[in-house]
């Protein structure tokens, strides 16, 4: 049995009646009011309050009627997430999230949730994925003219924007294949390219957004008029069935379709560029990474067998995930009364789950800001505890598409770390910003070098 990172020593608050009627204390936390969100501000504030009150705390949130907790203690997280996840629903998260997504797999629950992840599975089993592998090559080798013609003139590359539009690319054809041609021949571009030009994700945005549920429509309507069969997920969406023999009705087909563009985009964009950008800060790393990739590269492509035998890649990846996790917040909410880490729950009590803090906090990682990659050696056996590390969440309610994203990094990295080193340009200072997905506050540009060897 893994022990607790940390040893709790805050000081308990006793529950008052309103809130509880067990003997059990509730967390500490700040008396004043504060506002949470996803941003910077929120993100440093709880920052403090982790060094101040411990790995579980309480804040009175305006306008929420109960507090608030925020849970890093690894032992609290596995209750939350495996124990005792039934009771822990999703509750009312993020409105910002809801507008994109509607009410697809992120933010459904109950027996809603049940039917359409029973649905979707499938479409991401191992088997299904490798089928896809070679799409993946085909859209990372798209990469290589470019970035040899800035290697070539010494032009500096955009890394952020180049992550953000092969994420965007790829999710796309992992959905729609080839129709994602049609799509950009009808619109005169791709339709989803301002999901990478504009880094914000407010009202207007969403609102675009959902404007395109037209245009995959579009794309269905004819599928299911010539009755098309493809090797991508909408096909598997589309044709599959819940236990009663029925398929999803259009309007929760596109909630889905919608949730993994958003899903699968930014999350695997985010954690190239700052893979690309600890690589460049350190060679030695860069250096194994790409020796690794050399011996089962050949002629700029990779066999499927292959990408699944990069142990060193992944560790780099898994490092990348720890420091910078793209679901840096994530809620739930107590159905019942509870009990975690030795402090009440009330029924109803909204909880913050952080794997941005729980991946930094010192009690559980050594050198917890050190890029580290060989923490993960050996499949990370040496963990100190299974849940201080968890990008793709943990439980039920995992990441559908965790292995879709490293079979993803893994093929992008093997392939073009090959071919090609990168440097940061100097007199950069990189910033995270903190969103809906963690992301570096300016784009980092980088300089391209082709490999000598
Ligand atoms: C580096 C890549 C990724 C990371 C770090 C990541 C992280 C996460 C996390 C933390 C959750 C749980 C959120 C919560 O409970 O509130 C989640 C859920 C989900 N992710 Fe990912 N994700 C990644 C890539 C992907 C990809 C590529 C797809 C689709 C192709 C995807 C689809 C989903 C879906 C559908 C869910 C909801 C699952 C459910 O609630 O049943 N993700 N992801």
């Amino acid at each position: 049995m893994p022990k607790a990172c940390r040893t709790l020593t805050a000081n308990p608050i006793m529950p008052d009646t309103l809130e509880s009627t067990t003997a059990l204390p509730l967390p500490p936390g700040p008396e004043q009011p504060m506002a949470l969100d996803i941003d910077l501000p929120s993100q440093q504030a709880i920052s403090r309050l982790l060094t101040q009150y411990g790995d579980i705390f309480r804040v009175r949130i305006p306008k929420r009627k109960q507090a608030t907790y925020i849970v890093t203690n690894p032992d609290a997280v596995k209750q939350i997430l495996v124990s005792n996840h039934s009771n822990y629903i999703k509750g009312r998260g993020f409105e910002r999230v809801k507008m994109l997504l509607g009410n697809g797999i992120i933010v459904s629950d109950g027996d809603f949730w049940r039917r359409q992840r029973t649905m979707i599975q499938p479409a991401f089993s191992r088997k299904h994925i490798h089928r896809m592998n070679a799409m993946m090559q085909q859209v990372t080798q798209q990469l290589i003219p470019r970035w040899q013609h800035k290697a070539d003139r010494h032009e500096a590359l955009d890394i952020s924007t180049e992550m953000s539009e092969f994420a965007l690319e790829l999710i796309l054809r992992a959905l729609i294949a080839d129709d994602l041609d049609t799509l950009k021949q009808t619109c005169g571009e791709n339709p989803f390219a301002f999901l990478t030009a504009n880094p914000a994700r407010n009202l207007a945005v969403a609102m675009k957004f959902r404007q395109l549920a037209p245009l995959i429509q579009s794309v269905i309507d004819r599928r299911r008029k010539h009755h098309e069969h493809h090797t991508d997920l909408l096909d598997a969406l589309m044709y599959a069935t819940d236990k009663q023999g029925k398929r999803m009705t259009d309007k929760e087909l596109m909630d889905e379709v919608m949730t993994m563009i958003i899903a699968g985009h930014e999350t695997s964009a985010g954690t190239l560029n700052w893979v690309w950008y600890e690589l460049a800060r350190h060679p030695q790393i860069e250096a194994r990474l790409s020796s690794e990739a050399s011996s089962m590269v050949h002629d700029g492509g990779i066999k499927i067998d292959d990408v699944t035998k990069l142990a060193y890649t992944k560790q780099v990846i898994n490092e990348t995930l720890r420091l910078y996790p793209p679901v840096w917040l994530f809620t739930r909410k107590a159905v019942a009364d509870d009990s975690l880490a030795g402090f009440h729950i009330p029924a109803g009590t909204d909880i913050f789950l952080s794997p941005f803090f729980s991946h930094r906090d010192p009690a559980c990682w050594d050198d917890a800001e050190t890029f580290n990659p060989e923490r993960f050696a050996n499949d990370g056996k040496h963990l100190k505890h299974k849940y201080a590390f968890i990008p793709f969440s943990a439980g039920s309610r995992r990441c559908i598409g965790e292995y879709f994203s490293y079979i993803e990094m893994q093929t992008h990295l093997a392939i073009l770390s090959t071919q090609f080193s990168l440097s940061l340009l100097p007199g950069q200072h990189i910033k995270i910003d903190p969103g809906i997905n963690l992301r570096t506050k300016n784009r980092i540009m980088m300089t391209v070098h082709r490999r000598q060897d």
